[in-house]
């Protein structure tokens, strides 16, 4: 799996979806809107500001780029690769360049899919890719990532799994939801907002011992206290690398 070639993404003359998927994401965005708008995190609720995401359609790459690029010199591409291996993944990530599946979920997937899909993409991972503090996060992961050993490597993926996809963080006493896999899943945000999940300190020492749920939710669950203690405390780690 690691030794996969990195995918080109596809250059498209325009981005054009069936109607049915436009209608999937108009769905999706509204069920999940509300949700954000109560349990997401500050920083989710300010990128999501700048990035003025459409509720009835499916928004272009030209629209996301317009947004992402000028603040951060992030880039969205496109990729037709339904589920992008880490090593590709993350040379793509050390070019400043965050993919989108072109794969969309199905009416049946609506509250969870275990594939990471394009409302998955734009709609969980976007917004914060506006932000240059939260993009500054993100740059950490490539280089340490691309000059670890196979075990390091699995270490970096749970450790960006449990933060940026999965992690919490407190706000003001109150537990909101920071990953991007939370803020897209309608029936994993619930299952963690009614207190299903046993939270832990994001610390190495507690998520390097936990394994990703990839296929059923998670079984436990981290809490950053805030952006800045999750860069020191990834710092740990990746500056030993
Ligand atoms: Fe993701």
């Amino acid at each position: 799996m690691e030794a996969s070639p990195i995918p080109q993404p596809r250059r498209r003359k325009a981005e054009t979806f069936a109607p049915e998927l436009h209608e999937v994401w108009a769905a999706l965005y509204a069920r999940q809107l509300p949700n954000v708008q109560r349990y997401a995190c500050r920083a989710y609720q300010e990128g999501l500001d700048v990035l003025g995401l459409p509720a009835d359609r499916i928004p272009t790459l030209a629209e996301l780029n317009a947004r992402i690029t000028p603040p951060t010199g992030w880039r969205a591409v496109r990729t037709t690769v339904r589920y992008s291996d880490a090593v590709p993944w993350y040379h793509h990530f050390a070019r400043r360049q965050f993919l989108i599946t072109d794969y969309m979920r199905s009416w049946e997937e609506l509250d969870f899919t275990p594939e990471p899909d394009m409302f998955h993409d734009i709609f969980g991972h976007l917004p914060f890719m506006a932000l240059p503090d939260y993009t500054a996060l993100q740059e950490m992961f490539a280089p340490a990532f691309l000059r670890a050993d196979d075990a390091r490597r699995e270490d970096i993926k749970r450790l960006a799994w449990f933060s940026t996809e999965f992690g919490l963080i407190r706000e003001d006493g109150e537990i909101k939801v920071f990953g991007a896999g939370l803020i897209s899943s309608f029936g994993e945000i619930h299952n963690v907002v009614s207190g299903g999940v046993p939270l832990l300190p994001f610390t190495l020492e507690n998520v390097l011992r936990h394994d990703k749920a990839i296929y059923s939710f998670n079984s436990t669950l981290f809490v950053i206290e805030s952006l800045d203690a999750l860069k020191a405390e990834l710092a740990r780690y990746f500056d030993a690398v």
